[in-house]
């Protein structure tokens, strides 16, 4: 195998070699939006994943080249392609996860809330149709921005009276993969085993690193640490301007997408102590949502495992976090709420 896949790779198969004999495989996971920059690679590491025995394709265009080509790996999914709105229903029937990066990315010079006007429509009309055909899914939504799509998904639910709050999560996954690949290379240790929780939201100042939670604990003089936490908040920016034009993280987030989709199915498998920091409906602070660490388990979100213990600077992260994250959030309900 190449050296890339491994760890997604081994988080599955250990997560399915771990199972009692009696445990459930058969779970159908959807990609909405399958055919894009993220689509593609995280469709590419699902297919290889154990736990999934069907997977949906659905995009408004090229999925049945892009299903065709997936479904040639000699893995035990059963991929299928569905195109365009009058598809999408089928694309979403009895799948146990849906996973949604449908939506534009950014170009350079702007935020992730310029993406609102077109992104926002998209996941509601996802929304939509996912509570109509799948209301039990769980729903792990990428689309941007994230601190406004995810109170519009549930906004939907709710209106379709199918809203359960430990379904819905926002994957802040890769601001996470950023924090230890970032912090590891700062301290000469491995990526692989160095854990930093992301809380907050996805955006900016609203991305908090609790560095000093890291396992292992590290240190760093004030400069440092204030450099390395800008770092981690303005990641997503170095790849948009890295990317001059052509897009935003597309391959990191595959494999932060598949981290958490794989985790969601290792803890519907009865998996114990599976957590992930998500951006889910909370009440740990003062903004409705809030990305936390949480344990996943067999109905979705198991314990939120709050906040914990700031220190001093974290503690100002959180203070300039909270009214974006507000604003964010309000705008997101706003828009699903009109009339
Ligand atoms: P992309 O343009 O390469 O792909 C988006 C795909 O969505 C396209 O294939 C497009 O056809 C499809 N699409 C558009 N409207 C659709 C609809 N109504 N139904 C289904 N599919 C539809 O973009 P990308 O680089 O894959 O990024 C997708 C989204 O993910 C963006 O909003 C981006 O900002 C976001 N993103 C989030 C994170 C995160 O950490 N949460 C990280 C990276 C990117
Ligand atoms: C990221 O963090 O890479 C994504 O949210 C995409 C972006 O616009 O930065």
């Amino acid at each position: 195998l190449p050296q890339y896949l491994k760890p997604v790779l081994s988080v599955a198969q250990q997560g399915a070699k771990r199972l009692s004999t009696s445990a459930r495989c058969n779970h159908k996971v959807a990609v909405l939006g399958a055919s894009g920059g993220i689509g593609q690679p995280l469709s590419l590491l699902l297919k290889d994943s154990p736990l999934i025995t069907e997977l949906s394709l659905y995009d408004i265009v090229n999925t049945p080249g892009v299903a065709a080509d997936i479904s040639h790996i000699n893995t035990a999914a059963k991929v299928k392609g569905y195109t365009g709105p009058d598809e999408l229903k089928d694309s979403v029937k009895g799948a146990q996860l849906v996973i949604i990066p449908a939506g534009v990315p950014r170009k350079p010079g702007m935020t992730r809330d310029d993406l609102f006007d077109t992104n926002a429509s998209i996941v509601r009309d996802l929304t939509k149709a996912i509570a109509e055909v799948a209301p039990k899914a769980i729903i792990a939504i990428i689309s941007n921005p994230v601190n406004s799509t995810v109170p519009i998904a549930s906004e939907v639910l709710k209106k379709a009276g199918v809203y359960d709050p430990k379904r819905v999560f926002g994957v802040t996954t890769l601001d996470v993969v950023r924090a230890n690949t970032f912090i590891a290379e700062a301290k000469g240790l491995d990526p692989q085993k160095v854990n930093v929780p992301v809380i907050g939201g996805h955006s900016g100042v609203t991305i908090i690193p609790l560095i000093s939670q890291s396992k292992p604990a590290v240190s760093f003089p004030e400069d440092k640490l204030k450099a390395l936490t800008t770092r981690i908040q303005e990641a997503g920016t170095e790849v948009v301007k890295a990317k001059a034009g052509t897009g935003s993280a597309t391959l990191s987030m595959a494999y932060a997408g598949a981290r958490f989709g794989i985790s969601v199915l290792r803890a519907l498998n009865g998996e114990q102590g599976i957590i992930e920091c998500t951006f889910v409906k909370s009440d740990v602070c003062e903004t409705k949502y809030f990305a936390t660490p949480c344990v996943l388990g067999k109905n979705g979100l198991e314990k939120n495992l709050g906040i914990s213990k700031l220190s001093e600077y974290e503690k100002k992260l959180l203070d300039a976090a909270i009214p974006e994250l507000k604003k964010n959030i309000q705008k997101g309900e706003d828009f699903a709420n009109r009339k």
